[in-house]
């Protein structure tokens, strides 16, 4: 069976559990798709009606059975609620590679929830995905989201100039990547 195909791919880590984006999450991942510290640096436009959240979790929901990546809603062990999301989107099998994506409510930053989830997800991803490298696209200037790639192992390939327009004007990106020797190497 096709990776795609089968059950969702649920992950337990010491503290959390990654399970499936589901409807009932709507209300939850709006308040952090609308926390203006989450959104700082993000190239979508600021959402401004709770439709945009049920149709953004559609999509998220769609890349796994389009066989485009997949997305997990962030929970801790003990609790359900949505805490943010972590997972791979534009899946290039024919290059076993995959673009990494994450966000968190703001007053859960910097206990390492994110670092435990995405460690979660990057074994599966270089396990079960099969991928070679994991790239990430930060806007210039996300210090924090550069700061934590960087910790968990990602290295800066270099600056992609103007290369999304969004919220008015172009904006350059940072490219970082993690190949799979070089996870297999810090565990
Ligand atoms: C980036 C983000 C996911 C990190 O989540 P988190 O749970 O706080 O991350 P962790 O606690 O696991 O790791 C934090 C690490 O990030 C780095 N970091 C955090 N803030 C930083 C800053 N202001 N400058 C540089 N590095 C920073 C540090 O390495 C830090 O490790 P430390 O706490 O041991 O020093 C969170 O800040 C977030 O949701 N940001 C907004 C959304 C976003 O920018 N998404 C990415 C788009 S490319």
């Amino acid at each position: 069976m096709d990776e795609q195909n089968s059950a969702f791919p649920a992950l337990s880590t010491l503290h959390l559990y990654l399970r499936e984006i589901t409807a009932s999450d709507a209300d939850r991942l709006h308040s952090v798709w609308t926390d203006p510290l989450v959104i700082e640096h993000l190239v979508l436009e600021p959402f401004t009606d709770p439709r945009q959240t049920v149709d953004m979790i559609s999509l998220l929901q769609l890349l796994r059975s389009s066989g485009e990546g997949v997305r997990w809603a962030i929970t801790l062990l003990e609790d359900d609620l949505a805490l943010g999301t972590c997972g791979f989107h534009n899946w290039k099998k024919e290059h076993a590679k995959a673009e990494m994506g994450y966000e968190l409510d703001s007053r859960m930053w910097r206990k390492g929830i994110m670092s435990e989830a995405v460690s979660a997800a990057l074994g599966y991803g270089f396990g079960t995905m099969g991928l070679n490298r994991v790239e990430a696209f930060v806007t210039v200037g996300n210090e924090r989201s550069l700061g934590f790639l960087e910790k968990i192992g990602f290295s800066l390939e270099g600056t992609l100039r103007q290369y999304e327009f969004a919220r008015g004007r172009y904006q350059d990106q940072w490219i970082l990547s993690l190949l799979k020797k070089e996870w297999e190497r810090r565990r």
